[in-house]
């Protein structure tokens, strides 16, 4: 009797190596792994977590996610080669679960222009990385890169041989972002009656023509059980196949598509902030599924339809997806037991020291606000630094107005004790920024800047997200407060520290990168 075929996909996501490839985007080995246990409380099958070899800072990052993060396989992606197999063999040693995941390019115009190889040696390369892959590891997995261009009886030929030399995951990129969905199922279809049963085809889809969802499921139809994507669809040029619209596809149409995956939906929001946090890349409003606007109504018909009865235009809980966001949690009067609780309900493992700390600043809030939202908690929370606080904001004065240059006092503390410094800029921020910076001797250079309201109303805490570079070095931070000018000061504020620190990231452009 022939047994019903899997409708399980396994969730590859690869936001911390194709994502962390997004142009500006540089995530530090801390921000790395807050995101990697994120994805793991997710339930994502697999994390990758790098490209080791692209330096000695990524190898230490994949290889502390391997080392802490239990749950999913850990990968990190090498090309077809002994230096980066081995780079990727070390990265991932310790992990529970370890996979090497190796790639060559297959197009004709790759094979020609870019690795200048001819088909037959392609397929030597990979047989070689395949085989050298095994040796460390039991789990490999070999991709086609820019397979859609590719022939697709060369296809077949390279992931046989593959498969032969010891692969179980056959992953089949769309690089350039340039396929169709029927394209999509044909060409799975097609490979899965060309390879073993036991083999787990995969998808991995650009976004480059806006289809890298619609062509993830299609490859789905066609028998893919392993989907690439990422957070918030974040990855080169125009990104990858979101994780948050696939998931919640398969788990709202599964009358149209019968697949599961085991990720856990009530996570999805929070990846989603996180990752858009610690990347500096902003959600735009209109986004499915995690974008501000997804669940807001704004025309009185619409408003009045969901009043009635929300499924008049709600084809999802905003609560399935972890978005409870406006339901009032707690008041000035709430005592540390009622916060530690909320904490808890909005799924925060924190410990006694730290919500000590941030109930001290849930307080002030609190002070000020009279109201907290399930969002400003979450702000709070959010905007923890695993930073050495060298420098701490201890308070500040701002001098601004109609035909007055700015001026700013600001009061650090310091390992020397207290600091002041007084300032002036273009405007009430710059002005704190360059106290700050006179303060702490520091003077990175701010690249971008960005301000939104965490919850609506004139009272709300205000989330500032800046990059700053500092040398080679980039960095990025946040801080939350009422008021934009303290946010402003914490996330400059964070960053000195960082540097302090020795933390952010170093981005070069090496031949190693992909
Ligand atoms: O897009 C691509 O081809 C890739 C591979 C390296 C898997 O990211
Ligand atoms: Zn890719």
């Amino acid at each position: 009797m022939t047994q019903p075929e899997s409708s399980r996909i396994r969730i590859f996501d690869t936001t911390l190596r194709d994502g962390e490839q997004s142009p500006g985007v540089a995530l530090d080995h801390s921000q790395k792994l807050e995101i990697a246990h994120q994805l793991a409380r997710l339930g994502v099958d697999v994390i990758e977590a790098g490209f080791p070899i692209a330096s000695p800072g990524d190898l230490e990052g994949v290889s502390r996610i391997a080392r802490e993060v239990r749950g999913p396989i850990i990968t990190g992606l090498a090309r077809a080669n002994r230096a980066d197999i081995e780079a990727a063999a070390r990265a991932v040693e310790l992990a529970e679960k370890p996979r090497i995941h190796t790639f060559i390019a297959t197009s004709p115009i790759h094979m020609s222009k870019k690795l200048n190889l001819e088909p037959d040696a392609v397929v030597e390369r990979a047989i070689e990385a395949v085989r050298l892959a095994r040796s460390f590891v039991d789990d490999v997995e070999f991709s086609a890169e820019d397979a859609t261009r590719s022939d697709w009886a060369f296809l077949s030929r390279i992931f046989k041989a593959a498969v032969e030399a010891g692969a179980s995951t056959i992953n089949v990129p769309d690089t350039v972002g340039y396929t169709t969905p029927q394209e999509m199922r044909e060409l799975f279809a097609f490979l899965k009656g060309e390879l073993p049963a036991h083999v787990i085809l995969s998808a991995h889809c650009h976004d480059d023509l806006g289809l890298a969802v619609a062509n993830s499921i299609a490859a789905a139809e066609g028998g893919a059980r392993q989907i690439e994507c990422t957070i918030n669809g974040i990855g080169e040029r125009a990104g990858n196949a979101s994780l948050e619209e696939l998931v919640m596809a398969f788990h709202t149409r599964r009358d149209a598509y019968p697949f599961e995956t085991e990720v856990r939906t009530r996570e999805l929001y929070r990846a989603s902030r996180m990752v858009s946090r610690l990347s500096g890349m902003p959600v735009q409003p209109n986004k499915a599924i995690v974008g501000d606007n997804a669940f807001a109504h704004e025309s009185g018909i619409h408003q009045d339809g969901v009043i009635k009865a929300r499924e008049t235009y709600e084809i999802m809980n905003a609560e399935l997806v972890g978005r409870e966001a406006a339901v009032l949690v707690m008041g000035k009067h709430s005592g540390r037991a009622a916060f530690r609780k909320a904490l808890t309900d909005l799924g925060y493992e924190v410990d006694e020291e730290r919500v000590k700390s941030l109930f001290a600043r849930f307080k002030d809030l609190a002070d000020r606000k009279g109201q907290i939202f399930a969002d400003d908690l979450r702000a709070l929370v959010e905007s923890r630094t695993d930073v050495p606080q060298t420098f701490v904001l201890e308070g500040f004065q701002i001098t601004s107005g109609m035909n007055m240059t700015p001026v700013a006092f600001v009061r650090l503390s310091t390992p020397d004790g207290p600091v002041d410094a007084t300032a002036h800029g273009d405007g009430p921020v710059e002005a704190a920024f360059q106290a700050i910076s006179k303060i702490t001797g520091l003077n990175p250079t701010l690249e971008s800047y960005r301000i939104q309201a965490v919850t609506s109303g004139g009272d709300a805490l205000g989330e500032v997200a800046i990059g700053a570079r500092y040398g080679e070095t980039t960095l990025h931070s946040t801080g939350v407060a009422t008021d934009i000018v303290e946010a402003s000061a914490r996330a400059w504020i964070r960053v000195m520290n960082q540097i302090v620190a020795g933390m952010g990231k170093a981005r070069t452009i090496t031949a190693t990168s992909i």
